[in-house]
């Protein structure tokens, strides 16, 4: 809780939620319940997070998931917690998750549902053991097929299509950030009475661009001569201004995006000869990031145009992404598009 003009602030998640929508517009019920079961799981994730070395849910689960990546065991106990809490709502016809390659749907309550879920349950995988910051990212769409239990047409959507967008940052503090498409709002979890509580009523990113740029430099051998010229750009190597002097990367896109929200400059995974479009997935990673930093101000490219554009072709399809500061953003689009 925060104090402001001498009165104690306890606009909570379910407060705001419940009051967001402008006089026209009151948020979906559905909408908001959706919200209220990912803040609720996300406060089970944060605690086994903040304990994962005294527990057995440190390591990996064994197996490779659909993105051929190793499964670690908080990715699936964290896809777990967010399916039951879901399935409780009875908001949603299907839903999609990083760590399964088929749509899920409840067997009996799906039919009820009015949203899409998708959502990356846990972000950051490869830091969970050494104690970095990870994350939960999610992107509510309203259904587009009648009635029944969720298709594959219910899932392909742009991320212009979104209804909200946002991610739970299990970092010092755990923050949930999100837009219902009117701005972008933080929540701060105070964990002495377990409730999220409003802290940034407007995030904005400022009109003047960053001065770090974050991007893994490591793949700087696969990656193609216009990205390669980019980052020399950035950094004031081909003779120009220096557009960023600092650089961060932390390898957790939910923590290296809240930097960029916050401070300003620009995140990019761009697509290299290993990954010719990117690594990140469109659905629960570059949809829900470029809704919010759109929301904020800011811009989010594919280098070819904008990701909220994009019209998936299957649920795990992958985009290079460009977010962050506008300028820094066009920067990047001016050498990347062909
Ligand atoms: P996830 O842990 O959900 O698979 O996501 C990891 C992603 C993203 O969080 C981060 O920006 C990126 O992988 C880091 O990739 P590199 O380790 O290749 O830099
Ligand atoms: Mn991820
Ligand atoms: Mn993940």
């Amino acid at each position: 809780m925060y104090h402001t003009d001498g009165k104690e602030n306890t606009c909570t998640l379910q407060g705001y939620l419940i009051g967001a929508g402008p006089s026209e517009q009151i948020l979906d019920r559905s909408v908001r319940k959706i919200i209220n079961g990912i803040a609720f799981a996300s406060k089970i994730i944060s605690r086994e997070v903040g304990r994962i070395s005294l527990s057995d849910l440190l390591g990996e689960a064994g197996g490779t998931n659909v993105q051929g990546e190793t499964v670690q065991k908080l990715d699936i106990y964290s896809e777990k917690i967010i399916c039951d809490a879901i399935e409780k709502t009875s908001s949603v016809c299907c839903m999609v998750s990083e760590e399964s390659e088929d749509i899920l749907s409840f067997k009996d309550v799906a039919k009820k549902g009015d949203y899409v879920l998708l959502f990356d349950p846990l972000d950051g995988s490869s830091n969970i053991d050494v104690n970095i910051s990870t994350g939960t990212i999610f992107s509510i769409q309203k259904r587009v097929t009648p009635q029944g239990t969720g298709t594959i047409e219910d899932c392909l959507q742009p991320g212009s299509s979104q209804v909200a967008a946002g991610y739970v940052l299990y970092g010092a503090s755990t923050m949930l950030i999100l837009t219902l498409g009117r701005g972008v709002v933080g929540f701060t979890l105070d964990t002495s009475i377990g409730e999220f509580i409003l802290s940034h009523p407007r995030i904005t990113l400022g009109e003047y661009p960053g001065r770090a740029y974050s991007v893994n430099e490591g793949n700087y051998p696969h990656w193609s001569e216009s990205q390669k010229c980019f980052i020399r750009t950035l950094k004031g190597l081909e003779g120009g201004e220096v557009y960023c002097g600092t650089s961060r990367y932390v390898g957790s896109l939910v923590a290296d995006f809240h930097r960029t929200l916050f401070k300003g400059g620009i995140f990019a995974y761009p697509a290299d000869s290993k990954n010719p479009n990117g690594k990140l997935r469109l659905l629960y990673e570059a949809s829900p990031v470029a809704m919010i930093c759109e929301q904020a101000g800011g811009k989010a490219s594919t280098g070819e145009g904008s990701i909220l554009d994009v019209v998936p072709t299957d649920l795990h399809c992958r985009t290079p992404v460009y977010v962050g500061s506008s300028s820094l953003v066009d920067l990047a689009d001016s050498f990347l598009s062909s």
